[in-house]
Formats: C-alpha cells, sequence, structure tokens
C-alpha cells in the first residue's frame, strides 16, 4: 500500500550573506542535511539556485512534504517564500535524487532571469506547473550531460 504522493514547488528569496563562498558553504549544508532527511522522510526533489534565488521541488507522501517544507520555511538562508504549487501526483519526477542540486547550469541562470522578470517576487503571471516542467528539464538534461 502507497500513500498517495504530492508534489510542492515554491521560490524564495536567498538571505545567504556573503559572497560566492560563504553561499557555497551554506549550499553544501543544506545539502547534506537535505540527502540524510530527505532519505529518511521518502522525499526526493530538485533545487535550483542562482545569487537571488531558489526554487525547489519537493515530492513525496503529504504528511512529509509538509512537514519538511515547514521546516524549510523556518530556515532564515531564504525569505518570502512563495508557494507555486501543491497537488497529488501519480509518480515522482525526481526518482532518484534525495535531492538534485542544479545550481550551476546556464540553463538555471536563465531559469532566474525568467523569475525575476516575470515576477520582481509576487506571483503574478507565474504558474507552478511551469515553474516545475522548466526544473524537471535542467534535471533531465543535467543528467544527461553526466552520463
Ligand atoms: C532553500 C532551502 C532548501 C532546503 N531544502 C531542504 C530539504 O529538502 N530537506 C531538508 O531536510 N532540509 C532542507 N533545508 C534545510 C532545512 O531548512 C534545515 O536547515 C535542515 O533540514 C536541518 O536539518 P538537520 O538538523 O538535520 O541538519 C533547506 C534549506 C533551504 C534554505
Amino acid at each position: 500500500m502507497h500513500s498517495q504522493l504530492y508534489r510542492l514547488v515554491y521560490f524564495s528569496k536567498n538571505r545567504i550573506v556573503g559572497g560566492p563562498a560563504a553561499i557555497t558553504v551554506e549550499i553544501d549544508s543544506i545539502l547534506r542535511s537535505s540527502q540524510r532527511n530527505n532519505t529518511r522522510m521518502d522525499i526526493t526533489g530538485a533545487l535550483i539556485f542562482n545569487t537571488g534565488i531558489f526554487a525547489q521541488v519537493l515530492e513525496g507522501p503529504r504528511d512529509s512534504v509538509e512537514a519538511t517544507f515547514e521546516k524549510i520555511q523556518q530556515d532564515v538562508r531564504h525569505s518570502d517564500v512563495q508557494v507555486l504549487a501543491f497537488d497529488a501526483t501519480d509518480q515522482r519526477a525526481f526518482a532518484r535524487w534525495s535531492m538534485g542540486y542544479f545550481g550551476r547550469s546556464r540553463e538555471s541562470q536563465d531559469l532566474f532571469g525568467h523569475i525575476a522578470a516575470a515576477t520582481g517576487f509576487t506571483t503574478a503571471g507565474l504558474e507552478g506547473a511551469r515553474i516545475f516542467e522548466i526544473i524537471r528539464d535542467i534535471a533531465f538534461e543535467e543528467e544527461g550531460r553526466a552520463a
């Protein structure tokens, strides 16, 4: 018996103080926590970062997604968390990633240019499904490149 899967998509403003080195340290720390906790919580997903913005997809059983997102929202390393989508889904898009990270790709920078231009940090004109598709495309393109 499998519990119903849910997928949550959000974006937020980076609040990490310091330059690229400080950001690398904090993101490494976030990814270490994520990989440890998410495996235990049956969560998979992807995180994308570019200087101003995080975007993340969390997928798993509803209770796990809610508990994890609740914790993430308290994190002072970001703010202005805006949920774009929270929907039931039949299958995971990021089944092989406890938390895939795609911060360094050129495509992710293009993505954030798009978000910043589209929103100025409001949800106006932004669709969760579209952002999810963009993140998924980046993840699979990156995976193809690594293979
Ligand atoms: C943008 C962002 C994404 C995060 N994603 C996750 C995540 O997917 N899973 C997780 O457990 N923690 C995530 N965190 C970190 C949590 O806020 C928290 O620091 C961490 O879960 C603490 O766990 P620990 O005490 O086991 O290190 C994220 C933080 C930020 C700023």
